[in-house]
């Protein structure tokens, strides 16, 4: 589909002025596009918008997969030791039930966890704690969710080395090998990712960081470990960093020469920088931005699913240190339910890759 057939479908299902939903009586442009395909298209998901029936109606048109923003971090679902709550996330898998949406299960083990987990000392008691976590989430969701984030971000944000997180503290870089060798234990058909952010970044920093974690991978994959894919959460603020499509197509291959994936799970951009690039066009830029990382990690890694953190501005918090050219992070569709172009270029770079 070419990108303005696309932005001429999509815009169909932009939505009215009026309170009321998409106007549009087009083809769903992308579901029926993607549907079955190798890769599939989704996005991040809050709980709130189960009962927004504008971002309804752009899940039903454009999505195969849904990803629950917070609603199945491990700060959400136990607040409290040994008393879980899912309720969120519950309801997002029957939403997406409802719209025959598969849930993309973000995340089982991240640094961000409960008071009572970062209060922990004790090695035996975090391990027993992070192996609960794992099985009973996955347990839990064993009907809805099939890929999971089952480690996220264990690198520090801004360097190329691992994270001084109470898992690394407590029990060392080989916490990461345990949770996915439990999560594979639990359930042995689910899809199973190390999600980092800033991999797909130009300069020395990332170039280091990219190595790091190669290494790593190597090592669990000589390991005989299920690890089977990497999330590249592909967070960009253009003006402050920019794609390197050599560097991340050299990473992506790599990968796939062990038989492992990518899935660009977290894709959005940031508009805090872009004054810093000049007098520049909005619409071109951030089409290049969303097109090109889906364009190198499906032309040179086994790319298995994009993914947009939001569909729609509308509903997302301001970002901080917006400026006048946007209020939050650029997303398929603005503030005011309009189809941004980024998200058609987004959309025939993935239709190409499906052919
Ligand atoms: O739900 C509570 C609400 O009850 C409370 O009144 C309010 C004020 O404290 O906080 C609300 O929770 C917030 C939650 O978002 C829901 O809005 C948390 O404070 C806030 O920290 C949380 O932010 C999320 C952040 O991850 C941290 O979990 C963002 O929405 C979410 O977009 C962001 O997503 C992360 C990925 O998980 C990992 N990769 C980076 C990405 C962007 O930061």
């Amino acid at each position: 589909m070419q990108r303005r057939d696309f932005l001429k479908n999509a815009a169909a299902f932009t939505i009215g002025a009026s309170p009321c939903i998409a106007t549009g009586a087009g083809p769903a442009p992308l579901r029926r596009a993607n549907s079955g395909r190798k890769i599939a298209f989704g996005a991040a998901i809050d709980v709130a918008d189960i009962d927004r029936p504008d971002m309804v109606e752009l899940f039903k048109a454009h999505c195969t997969s849904l990803t629950p923003r917070n609603a199945l971090k491990w700060m959400t679902n136990e607040r409290v030791e040994g008393r879980p709550d899912y309720k969120g996330a519950d309801r997002i898998a029957d939403f997406a039930r409802s719209i025959g949406c598969t849930v993309y299960g973000h995340t089982l083990i991240w640094y961000r966890v409960p008071a009572w987990v970062t209060a922990m000392t004790d090695a035996g008691e975090l391990r027993t704690a992070m192996q609960q976590r794992i099985t009973r989430t996955i347990r839990h969701f064993a009907g809805s969710v099939q890929a999971w984030d089952v480690v996220n971000e264990p690198m520090e944000y801004s360097a190329a080395r691992w994270r001084d997180s109470v898992f690394q503290r407590l029990l060392g870089l080989d916490h990461i090998r345990a949770c996915f060798e439990l999560a594979h234990e639990t359930n042995q058909n689910a899809q199973l990712v190390l999600n980092e952010t800033h991999l797909e970044k130009a300069g020395p920093m990332y170039d280091a960081r990219r190595s790091l974690l190669l290494d790593l991978i190597g090592q669990l994959h000589q390991q005989g470990v299920p690890l089977h894919c990497i999330g590249l959460q592909s967070h960009f603020r253009p003006g402050l960093d920019q794609l390197d499509s050599k560097a991340l197509g050299d990473f992506c291959a790599s990968l796939k020469q062990m038989g492992i994936g990518v899935r660009i799970t977290e894709l959005d951009g940031s508009c805090r920088f872009v004054s810093r690039l000049g007098k520049v066009d909005m619409a071109r830029t951030y089409s290049a931005m969303f097109s090109d990382v889906v364009r190198v990690a499906g032309t040179r890694g086994d790319l298995r699913g994009v993914t947009c953190w939001g569909l729609a501005e509308k509903y997302q918090p301001a970002e901080n240190g917006a400026t006048g050219n946007c209020r939050s992070r650029v997303l398929p569709y603005d503030d005011d339910m309009r189809v941004r172009p980024a998200f058609g270029s987004l959309m025939s770079t993935i239709e190409e890759l499906n052919r």
